[in-house]
């Protein structure tokens, strides 16, 4: 008998089922009354005296053991029904819409990329800023119309606190920091105080880049200026760079490019100059090196600064400014399959 009950001790350990009526069944063989463990414990009278202990305490070991195994096969058929219940593994994946990138994104991350292609890398400064930042350290004089109601946000008038006007301001925060080379460029959201129109908004992005070292040169300004004109509108670009004037660069200067519509022949984009502009850039004012703690009698340096919004209305002819800030999911979507 002890023979017997060792027997099914090592089968119940290695007893295995997953579906309920699996496991009904072992329950029969083993635990119901006509069981296998029953029929053991019919015949324990028969055992002979000196046997009954060792044999008595075998057949329970054995008969506990059963009853665990089963229940722990129907507690473990229970936890997995419940975590598959309404899961049919063999359906189709149902497909996630995929969100597109906004396409001022798309255009920044472009005029970044080639940027960071020419050794530049990103620096980005608050939104909120001091007029010594926004201003005065990059040489505005005090009655700079710039300074003025009509254009600016003041948020607390002294100390003066504005939203910032450029992303120029990001360039006297490096500059207060780091010693030259310096070869940045600041992408970034600003702030005007204007009437809200199809070609005006109180709020734009600009991107502008910033290189000072030793011998920094116009030369250099024109090539980098000619690199990211070629590699955004395409190798047949011509660029244009015409006199202007900005309080922190000298000399200054504003760049327009061949237009990308017309070719150069004449539209009504480009007004039939064949024409347009893109961005104002210059050699940076040696009052603003100064002014940020940098010898101009040793370093020069170029600056240039371009709106997100023009160059994305160039490269997709998106009429109206205000479309870019509506969130107007037919506008967005096409975009989808641009990267
Ligand atoms: N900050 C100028 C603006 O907002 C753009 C600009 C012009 C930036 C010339 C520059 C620059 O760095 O050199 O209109």
């Amino acid at each position: 008998m002890i023979d017997k009950i060792n027997e099914l001790l090592a089968e119940i350990d290695n007893l295995k089922a997953t579906k309920a009526d699996e496991i009904e069944a072992l329950r029969i063989k083993y635990l119901s009354k006509k069981g296998e463990i029953s029929n053991l414990m019919n015949d324990f009278r028969n055992v002979a005296a000196e046997q009954k202990r060792e044999v008595g305490m075998r057949l329970n070991e054995l008969k506990e053991k059963a009853q665990d195994c089963i229940n722990s096969l129907k507690e473990s058929l229970e936890n997995n029904q419940s975590t598959d219940q309404g899961i049919d593994l063999t359906r189709t994946a149902a497909p996630i819409e995929l969100g597109t990138r906004h396409p001022l994104s798309l255009v920044k991350k472009e005029i970044c990329d080639i940027f960071k292609r020419l050794g530049f890398s990103i620096a980005e400064g608050p939104e909120i800023e001091d007029d010594w930042h926004v201003f005065s350290s990059l040489n505005f004089a005090d009655d700079h119309p710039a300074r003025d109601m009509q254009d600016t946000f003041f948020i607390a008038r002294s100390p003066e606190v504005v939203l910032r006007t450029h992303t120029s301001s990001v360039q006297t925060r490096v500059m207060e920091k780091q010693q030259p080379p310096i070869r940045i460029i600041c992408p970034g959201r600003v702030y005007r105080n204007e009437a809200i129109s199809y070609r005006a908004h109180c709020f734009f992005h600009q991107v502008e880049a910033l290189y000072i070292d030793k011998n920094v040169s116009f030369a250099d300004l024109k090539q980098a200026l000619m690199f990211f004109a070629k590699e955004m509108f395409g190798t047949d670009t011509k660029i244009r760079l015409r006199p202007s004037y900005f309080p922190f660069t000298e000399p200054s200067a504003e760049m327009d490019i061949s237009c990308n519509i017309c070719g150069g022949k004449g539209c009504p984009f480009c007004k039939h100059t064949g024409w347009v502009e893109i961005l104002g850039c210059g050699m940076v004012d040696p009052n603003v090196l100064d002014n940020c703690g940098i010898d101009s009698k040793v370093y020069t340096g170029y600056a240039l600064g371009m709106g997100v919004e023009r160059i994305t209305n160039l490269k997709y002819r998106v009429k109206d400014l205000r479309m870019f800030s509506e969130n107007d999911k037919r506008f967005l979507e096409q975009f989808k399959n641009a990267y």
